[in-house]
């Protein structure tokens, strides 16, 4: 039997369990920041390692980059973010706090108005004459809309003049992009040619986050396509497929995603749309595919001067390639990945256990192994343990009752327990439990790896 949960319950249990921890928590934190802890660190390590594959070791064509978070502010000249990047801000006069229009809105009408379809004065008119409310303090008295744009700046040297001012990145694809004649002319690549990195983006978000979904700093995987006009609505089709193929192989079930297209499209956008995950509290992007055109590398042509053109090494032709994006947002990811696998059971004996059902593909640790009684078992136990480490993320813990320790390892994912006992001493046997049917068996010690791999979806 299952219980409901809530993402203030997931938000308890990430914390108490090592997986994510509010943001500088001893000075009262940081809003919309947060700290993964040792669990959550290696939960998103193995999804990074699982998008790598997937899009990089697994693609006949696509380069790997790690470009610089701090670039050339002429890049977000050229990208539009320095005049467009922006959202809609009200301030509640009654209070002081600010809050996003369009999010207002969203909340007061529970997202049965499309907000993407209304300008500033649309969505003015709606809060007024709807009087929607300050989230703080209920009150219905806000100022006109401003935009706010959402990089953070910093200064570059020792002087603050407006000339040192630099950004740090809000999105990760302009370094693929201002690096696509580098990549291709290193690697001497035929175009339709991808180029992939991971890395972190800042953004400064105001409104409340639901925990990990919209925060200041994150980490974006972020897939560039370059191919020729006439062939970009067939990659832009493939790359649909290939994001949900991705997301459901993470072990997202498909009836908790769908596409939902974008109803206003960027202006330098031919088709959008989102990757939606029915989280706790309601259906909302993962991921976007945009055909963004030769938008990007025109824009970069126009603003440095440099040719940003392909030549055709068969037709001699020079073109300017459409771009495909498939972009991520790792911690969303991470955020789907808990609020689809955290739940509380009920056993038979009446008894709860916190369980999360991940992949054993990506779960944080693969095996727990757990001397049974510490001072008899420890030093065989520490013996295995430093044999399946070598192949697996393993954990090793000798403190509390069997049960406690088996407990805790359901509730941070592990999918194998070990328990090293009398006969472990006596005959090289170990009890091998599953954390899903928390059923058991016995195994020699030298058959652990194999059945463990032959278990996990490698
Ligand atoms: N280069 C395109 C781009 O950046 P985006 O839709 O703004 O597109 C891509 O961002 C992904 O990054 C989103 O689908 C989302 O998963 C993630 N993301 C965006 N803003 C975020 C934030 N404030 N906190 C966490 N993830 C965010």
């Amino acid at each position: 039997m299952e219980k409901s949960v809530n993402m203030e319950k997931l938000v308890a249990h990430c914390k108490n369990m090592g997986i994510i921890f509010p943001g500088s928590e001893i000075y009262g934190g940081l809003a919309n920041s947060w700290d993964y802890g040792p669990v959550g660190v290696e939960l998103k390590n193995n999804i990074r390692t699982m998008w790598w594959k997937k899009f990089v070791q697994e693609s006949e064509n696509t380069q790997g980059l790690d470009s610089a978070i701090l670039m050339n502010p002429k890049v977000w000249e050229a990208s539009g973010h320095l005049a467009s990047f922006t959202d809609p801000l009200m301030d509640c006069k009654e209070c002081r706090t600010r809050h996003r229009a369009d999010k207002l809105i969203d909340i007061f009408s529970k997202n049965s108005v499309n907000v993407d379809l209304m300008d500033n004065i649309e969505m003015e008119k709606y809060i007024i004459q709807n009087k929607i409310p300050c989230p703080k303090c209920g009150k219905s008295n806000f100022t006109p809309i401003r935009q706010f744009n959402l990089m953070f700046e910093t200064n570059r040297g020792v002087t603050k003049e407006s000339s040192s001012i630099i950004y740090l990145r809000p999105e990760t694809a302009q370094g693929e992009f201002v690096n696509f004649l580098n990549v291709q002319r290193s690697l001497r690549l035929k175009i339709p040619f991808g180029i992939a990195q991971v890395g972190k983006a800042f953004r400064n978000e105001i409104t409340p986050g639901n925990f990990t979904f919209r925060t200041i700093e994150f980490e974006q995987m972020e897939h560039q396509w370059f191919c020729k006009k006439g062939t970009d609505e067939e990659f832009y089709e493939f790359y649909k497929q290939l994001s949900m193929d991705f997301l459901s192989g993470l072990g997202i079930p498909k009836t908790k995603l769908r596409y939902k297209d974008h109803d206003k499209l960027a202006h330098y956008a031919k088709s959008a749309c989102d990757v939606q995950y029915k989280f706790m509290m309601g259906w909302d992007e993962i991921n976007g595919i945009h055909n963004r055109t030769d938008y990007d590398l025109s824009r970069h042509q126009q603003f440095s001067g440099k040719s940003m053109e392909y030549l055709d090494p068969i037709s001699n032709e020079k073109f300017i390639p459409y771009i495909i994006e498939a972009s991520y947002g790792l911690d969303r990811i991470v955020l789907a990945i808990l609020d689809n696998a955290y739940n509380v059971e009920t056993l038979e004996d009446g008894s709860e256990r916190e369980i999360l059902k991940i992949n054993s593909e990506i779960a944080p640790y693969k095996v727990a192994v757990l001397p049974l009684i510490k001072k008899n078992h420890s030093e065989k136990a520490k013996q295995i343990y430093s044999l399946l480490c070598k192949r697996f993320r393993a954990i090793y813990d000798d403190t509390g009752s069997i049960g406690k320790r088996y407990r805790r390892e359901d509730a941070i994912g592990t999918p194998f327990c070990l328990t090293i006992d009398d006969n472990t001493l006596s005959n090289d046997t170990v009890t091998i439990r599953e954390r899903d049917t928390m059923q058991q068996v016995t195994l020699k010690i030298d058959e652990v790896k194999n059945y463990i791999e032959d278990k996990m979806q490698f």
